[in-house]
C-alpha cells in the first residue's frame, strides 16, 4: 500500500520531479494545453440508478464501467496521471448495504481488472486509507500495486476510503513520529508524507453530478487546480464532455497568484 508507511520513491518518476510548483512557476515546464493530471470527483451513480428506477448499486456498477473509457480517453490525449475518487473517508456513514455493495464492487473490480490494466501498461496506486478493508481485498489492492509497479503508461490512482483532512492529518503525525523539527517542515517535505507523493499536484479537477463542493477530495493537492464542473451523471459522462473539459483546461490562463500567466503559455 501507498499508505502512510512512506513516501513513495518518486526518484522513479521524473514526471513527479519535474511537476506544477504552486510557487516558484518560472521553474515549471512549459505550461501544456494537455493537464499532466486530471482528478475526478466521479459523482452521480445513485441519481443515475434513481432516475431509472434501480437499485443505487446499479449506479455504481455502470460507474465503474464507465472508468475504462475514460481512462483511454486520457490517456490517448497524453496525460500522464488520473486520480479518481471512488470513496470517500465520509461514505462510511451511507445504509451499510450500499457501503457493503460497494466495497463488493471494489473487489469484483479488482479481481476482473487486475490484468486488463497491466496490460495496458496502466501504474495502479491505492490512495486512501486499507485499515478497514477486508484482508482479501488489501491482498488484491497489493496485487495490482505490485503487479504494475514497473509500468510506463498512465498512473491511476484510486482514491477509496480517502479523506484529504484525514490524509494531511496523517502526514502530520508522521512527520511528528520522525521527530522533523518545525524549521524543515516546507511543502515539499509534507507532499512527500502525503499518498500522492508519487505524482505532480493535479492541473484539473473535474467533478460530475452537479455539485459544486469539493467534498475533501485533495485538499491540499488542489491548491492551484482548475476546476470543471458538469451537471452529468457519472456513468453518462461521454467522450465528447471530457473533450470540452480538456478543452476548457486548455483555454485557461494560469497565473499562480502572480499577473502574468504561466511562461509556458
Ligand atoms: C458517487 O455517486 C459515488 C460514491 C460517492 C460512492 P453517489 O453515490 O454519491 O451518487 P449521488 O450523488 O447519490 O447521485
Ligand atoms: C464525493 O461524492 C465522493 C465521491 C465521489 C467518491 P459524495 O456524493 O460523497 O459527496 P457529497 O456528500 O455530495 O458532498
Ligand atoms: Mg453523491
Amino acid at each position: 500500500m501507498t499508505a502512510h508507511t512512506g513516501p513513495a520513491d518518486s526518484s522513479q518518476f521524473p514526471a513527479a520531479r519535474a511537476g506544477p510548483k504552486i510557487r516558484g512557476q518560472v521553474e515549471s515546464p512549459v505550461h501544456s494545453a494537455v493537464p499532466r493530471h486530471v482528478a475526478i470527483i466521479m459523482d452521480g451513480n445513485g441519481r443515475w440508478a434513481e432516475q431509472r428506477g434501480l437499485p443505487r448499486l446499479s449506479g455504481h456498477r455502470e460507474g465503474v464501467n464507465a472508468i475504462p473509457r475514460v481512462l483511454d480517453v486520457l490517456a490517448g490525449r497524453g496525460v500522464e496521471y488520473l486520480t479518481i475518487y471512488a470513496f470517500s473517508t465520509e461514505n462510511w456513514s451511507r445504509p451499510s448495504s450500499e457501503v457493503e455493495g460497494i466495497v463488493e464492487l471494489l473487489h469484483e473490480t479488482l479481481q476482473r481488472d487486475t490484468d486488463i490494466l497491466n496490460e495496458k501498461n496502466v501504474r495502479v496506486f491505492h490512495i486512501g486509507n486499507a485499515e478497514r478493508l477486508s484482508q482479501d481485498i488489501r491482498k488484491a489492492v497489493e496485487r495490482i500495486q505490485d503487479m504494475t509497479r514497473d509500468n510506463t503508461g498512465i498512473v491511476l490512482n484510486v482514491a477509496f476510503d480517502y479523506g484529504g483532512r484525514q490524509e494531511i492529518l496523517a502526514a502530520v503525525r508522521q512527520l511528528i513520529r520522525d521527530g522533523v523539527p518545525a524549521e524543515d517542515v516546507t511543502e515539499e517535505l509534507f507532499s512527500h508524507r502525503l499518498f500522492t507523493a508519487h505524482c505532480p499536484d493535479p492541473d484539473l479537477i473535474i467533478r460530475t453530478g452537479g455539485e459544486l463542493r469539493i467534498s475533501n477530495f485533495l485538499l491540499w493537492q488542489s491548491a492551484y487546480s482548475e476546476y470543471f464542473h458538469t451537471p452529468t451523471l457519472w456513468p453518462d459522462l461521454d467522450d465528447a464532455e471530457l473533450e470540452r473539459a480538456l478543452d476548457s483546461y486548455g483555454n485557461r490562463q494560469r497565473r499562480f497568484g502572480n499577473i502574468t500567466p504561466d511562461p509556458g503559455e
